[in-house]
């Protein structure tokens, strides 16, 4: 398997979108990098050589990532976030689009707010970030902008219908993006992931209003997302998959991590829809 490119090899070694001066170090940035994934992809881009920005509202204490206050919710603090890096650095050759969060609930009885939330946190905070990057990558001919997804985007999950809206938004912004920006040599990538154990099983905000109505059915769900949560894979097989990908000379517009979820993948794209909403409600109904 092809290793990434160093971030500061020279431009003999490396493909068209790596190819920078032998003595500019690349630059990336990780939205949500405080912990879990986002903190595991920081520390592997790091450890690989690039000149790495986390972004989260709190900070992690690690070496060899410089962290930003940053509240993806928040257009100014995403705006100053991303004016200072690019004050020091110049310009971001990778982004990865990662913070996120869950709500959980059915849709009729999930507030207001908690919809706002998650569309604001996981996918308008996502294309928000992304729009920061596109001018420098545009000037500069290249760049890759990596958004963190979820199999949730292509099945969608009863009594976590707004997560599933919110990466399936990610999905198609991804999509329509990289054909816009393919003329200017920036690549963008959706990685769809299955169980990963973190806090995010901790932190999802949930409701089970109207679990007797719904027969039990809400917390079931809920309770059976958060077991394969927390026996689902380490934070760092996330990053070493993004890790050989970052290696490939062009980026795929969707990859999910794993053989197993592959198989899933694959599946969903061969079973009707009805098949396929049969099993899911089966699973998580
Ligand atoms: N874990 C899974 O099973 C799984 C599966 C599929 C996809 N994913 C996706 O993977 C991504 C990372 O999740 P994770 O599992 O690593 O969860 P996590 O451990 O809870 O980490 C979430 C990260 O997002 C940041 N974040 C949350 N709200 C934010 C905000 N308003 N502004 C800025 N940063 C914010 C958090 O930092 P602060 O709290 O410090 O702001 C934290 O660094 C998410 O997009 C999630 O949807 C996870």
């Amino acid at each position: 398997m092809a290793s990434i490119p160093s971030a500061n090899t020279t431009a003999a070694n490396t493909h068209p979108v790596n190819s920078a001066p032998a003595a500019e170090q690349k630059t990336a940035v990780v939205t949500g990098a405080s912990r879990g994934i986002g903190l595991a992809i920081a520390r592997m881009l790091a450890a690989e050589g690039f000149q790495v920005y986390g972004l989260a509202r709190h900070r992690a204490d690690e070496s060899g990532i410089s962290f930003i206050p940053c509240d993806v919710t928040e257009i100014s603090s995403v705006q100053a976030a991303f004016d200072t890096i690019l004050g020091r650095s110049g310009a971001i050759d990778l982004l990865v689009v990662n913070a996120g969060m869950g709500v959980s609930g059915a849709a009729e009885f999930t507030e207001e707010e908690a919809i706002d939330r998650q569309l604001a946190v996981n996918l308008t905070g996502a294309i928000r970030c992304a729009r920061q990057v596109i001018p420098s990558m545009r000037e500069k001919g290249r760049g890759r902008i990596v958004f963190i997804s979820s199999l949730g985007a292509i099945f969608p999950l009863p009594f976590q219908s707004f997560y599933s809206v919110s990466k399936a938004g990610v999905n198609a912004f991804c999509d329509a993006l990289g054909l816009e920006l393919r003329p200017f040599g920036i690549e963008t990538c959706a990685l769809l992931l299955n169980d990963v154990k973190t806090d995010f099983t901790a932190s999802r905000a949930k409701n089970i209003q109207g679990d007797s109505l719904y027969g039990g059915r809400i917390s079931a769900s809920v309770t059976k997302m958060e077991i394969s949560e927390q026996h689902g894979m380490e934070p760092g097989q996330v990053a070493a998959s993004l890790k050989r990908l970052l290696g490939r000379r062009r980026l795929p517009p969707h990859y999910i991590v794993g053989f197993s979820n592959q198989v899933l993948g694959l599946l969903y794209r061969l079973l009707p829809t009805s098949w396929m909403l049969k099993i899911l409600g089966r699973i998580y109904g």
